[in-house]
């Protein structure tokens, strides 16, 4: 064996023009048993090399994640190839589709040098970990196009058939292996943590479900007495007559007013909580905005919400079911109500028939804090909510757009230049 200066003219295309490397070339030897074994030898592969390689197999850190994987593979081929450089080049599977969005995937390299070696570190080329050694062999590792790279001036490292390329063979599917059962072991423990959420948003969801069981209970028994406030309220103005002393008068007048507001709203609360068995009928969208408000009083008032209504004349009906519609408008306002500053809530309702004519559009606007433009995709889903926990299950916006598909109608989210959020919904004109 000679130690000479070769240039790229010398060693073949896969050296950069205009570098020089020292390498070392060995004599042709006739492929004969002997010459084998003398040849992996130095390139530092021995007959317990797959040994190694089988112990490194079973101690793979799956659990850890594709890069633990890579970083321990490497460092063990590192071992067990001490006179090659070993790298990978690693293309991480991408991730669950309920996990974080990682944008663009990178390549990460990792490498281990032969012992006290010292080299120049050529410039991050996937094809090519080691542009300082003559040969670099690729081999494939894993379905996202993961490679194991093998460098050395060894010219038999070309040789197909040697013992080192054997070994790295079985390297490269060892690799692979241990980077698709991370990548399964990374979705299963995603799936199993999405079940669990999925579990108690359930179990939120059946709390919330028998606590409007027993308000549709409490609503029933309310009932009885408000109707005899009313009524006894009634008899009494009846008989104090217009001789009646004004100031009683004027207080049994707002008993009975107070008492009607509260039997209506009772009323209508347990007509909108029954599950729907409606059929589409013509509906007057302005009064079916009008009586979602009148639901929302308190939330608004508990917000202090302005709330502005700029109807347009002559808007023709939908055809629909009220009670859903109403259910669309409530929980839209009941969302604006919470996201609004405590300086003071705006909401604006506007109707208008679109150019064409074909669609009538409602637009529902608040001065509320917005929503970030990365969960602008997520709010119609059911369950996504970033209130506290109680606060909210997350279904409001789900149970909307499947109303509004079921008119087939649309409905999306902006945000407003002024700050806050909108809602256009666009119905079809029947
Ligand atoms: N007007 C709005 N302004 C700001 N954020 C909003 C608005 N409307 C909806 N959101 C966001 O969308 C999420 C989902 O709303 P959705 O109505 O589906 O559920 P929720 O209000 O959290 O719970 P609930 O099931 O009690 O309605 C909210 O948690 C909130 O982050
Ligand atoms: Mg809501």
């Amino acid at each position: 064996m000679t130690r000479e200066d070769v240039t790229s003219s010398a060693s073949g295309s896969r050296i950069p023009e205009s570098e020089t490397y020292e390498r070392v070339t060995v004599s042709s030897v006739p492929v004969s048993r002997e010459a084998r074994v003398s040849k992996t030898q130095v390139v530092g592969v021995d007959a317990s090399s797959l040994d190694r390689l089988l112990v490194a197999t079973c101690n793979l850190p799956v659990a850890d994640g594709e890069v633990a994987v890579v970083e321990y593979t490497v460092r063990a081929l590192g071992d067990i190839f001490q006179e090659c450089a070993v790298g990978a080049c690693l293309v991480p599977a991408p991730p669950p589709a309920s996990g974080p969005s990682l944008g663009p995937i990178e390549q990460r390299v990792f490498k281990s040098l032969p012992h006290g070696e010292e080299h120049r570190v050529g410039p991050p080329d996937p094809t090519r970990l080691f542009p300082a050694y003559a040969y670099e062999r690729v081999i494939s590792a894993g379905p996202q196009g993961s490679t194991l790279h093998f460098a050395s001036d060894d010219p038999r490292l070309d040789d197909d058939d040697s013992a080192l390329m054997h070994v790295a063979q079985r390297a490269g599917l060892v690799l692979g292996h241990g980077l698709a059962l991370a990548g399964m072991h990374a979705k299963a423990t995603s799936d199993a943590r999405d079940l669990r959420a999925l579990n108690s948003h359930m179990v939120q969801a059946e709390k919330l479900a028998s606590l409007g069981q027993i308000a549709a209970g409490v609503v029933h028994e309310l009932n009885n007495p408000l109707t005899s406030i009313v009524a006894y309220t009634d008899w009494l103005l009846r008989k104090a007559g217009p001789q009646g002393e004004p100031d009683s008068v004027e207080r049994l007048r707002r008993i009975g007013e107070s008492a009607s507001r509260i039997l209506r709203f009772t009323r209508d609360l347990v007509a909108y909580a029954r599950p729907s068995s409606e059929v589409p009928v013509p509906v007057a969208i302005h009064n079916v905005i009008d009586q979602a408000l009148a639901f929302c009083e308190h939330v608004l008032a508990e917000h202090g919400a302005k709330v502005e209504r700029a109807y347009a004349d002559a808007i023709p009906p939908v055809r629909g079911m009220p009670e859903q519609l109403a259910q669309v408008f409530v929980n839209l306002f009941t969302n604006a109500c919470h996201a609004m500053p405590d300086s003071g809530g705006e909401l604006v309702v506007s109707t208008r028939v679109s150019a064409d004519a074909r669609t009538i559009e409602v637009t529902v606007e608040d001065n509320g804090h917005g929503i970030p433009l990365d969960h602008q995709a997520q709010i119609f889903t059911p369950f996504f909510t970033t209130k506290a926990d109680g606060r909210g299950t997350g279904l409001g916006l789900s149970i909307v757009k499947n109303i509004v598909d079921g008119h087939e109608g649309d409905i999306h989210v902006e945000r407003r230049a002024s700050g806050g959020t909108r809602f256009v919904l666009a119905f079809p004109v029947p």
